[in-house]
Formats: C-alpha cells, structure tokens, sequence
C-alpha cells in the first residue's frame, strides 16, 4: 500500500525563488526512504508541503489516500517530523524530547511519559 505519494510539487517564494519544481515520491507501507541533497535543494520545503505546513504552488499530497491540505485530519497519520538539527534538544534524553514536545501539543506530563515510554 502506498502509505505517501507527492505529485509534481511546486513551490517559489516571494522575490521568485523556486525552491521547488515537480517532486515526486512514493512511500509504500514498511519502506524507508533517504530524502538527500545539498543545502538548499529544497528538502524542508518539500517536507512541510507534505506535513501540509506550506501550501504547495502545484501539485498534490496523499497521506494514506487523502490530501492534508483538504483533510487534516490525514495529519494524523503522520508520526514526528525531526528536520534539521534544531528540533531536538541534545541535553535532553530522547524520551525527555518526547515529553517536552508532547505537553507543547497539549498532554499532561502524564500522558506525555506514558506515550513517549509506548514508543
Ligand atoms: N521561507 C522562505 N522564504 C524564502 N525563501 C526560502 C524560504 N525557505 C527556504 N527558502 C529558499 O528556498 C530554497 C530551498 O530551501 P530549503 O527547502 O530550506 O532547502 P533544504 O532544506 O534542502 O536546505 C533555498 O534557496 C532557500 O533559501
Ligand atoms: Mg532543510
């Protein structure tokens, strides 16, 4: 089953800089895909048009079938996005991480340590 499929992908910020021009990818269910290129290819921007943060100028996204763009609730297919270097505190242990980013989403610390430990 494809689990993601991106179609032709666009997206030019202000002052005309095409940060994107038709990406394409699928993921099936159980894949792993490296998603590499220098900085400045366009890798964020094409990742947050997935998590549906960015309207793409062109193109389309399907989360097991449904577009997050029409439908966010497809989002909540989506399990963490761990961009960069930045999203993660590195004097943090990972399920600390969890905790801290799980109460910013509005559990209790409670609800937080216990789905961070299901993990
Ligand atoms: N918010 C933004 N406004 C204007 N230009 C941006 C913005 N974000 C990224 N860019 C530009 O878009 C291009 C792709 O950037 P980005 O998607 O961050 O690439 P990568 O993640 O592969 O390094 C770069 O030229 C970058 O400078
Ligand atoms: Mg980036």
């Amino acid at each position: 089953m494809r689990i993601l499929e991106a179609y032709n992908l666009k997206k030019t910020y202000r002052q005309n800089i095409l940060a994107v021009q038709n990406v394409s990818l699928t993921i099936a269910s159980g894949e792993v895909l490296a998603f590499l290129g220098p900085n400045g290819a366009g890798k964020t921007t094409t990742i947050k048009m997935i998590a549906g943060l960015i309207q793409p100028d062109a193109g389309s996204v399907r989360i097991a079938g449904s577009d997050p763009h029409r439908n966010p609730a497809a989002l909540e297919k989506l399990g963490a996005v761990l961009e960069g270097n930045r999203n993660v505190y590195w004097r943090l242990t990972p399920e600390e991480n969890l905790e801290y980013f799980g109460v910013l989403k509005g559990l209790t610390r409670r609800q937080a340590r216990h789905s961070g430990k299901a993990l």
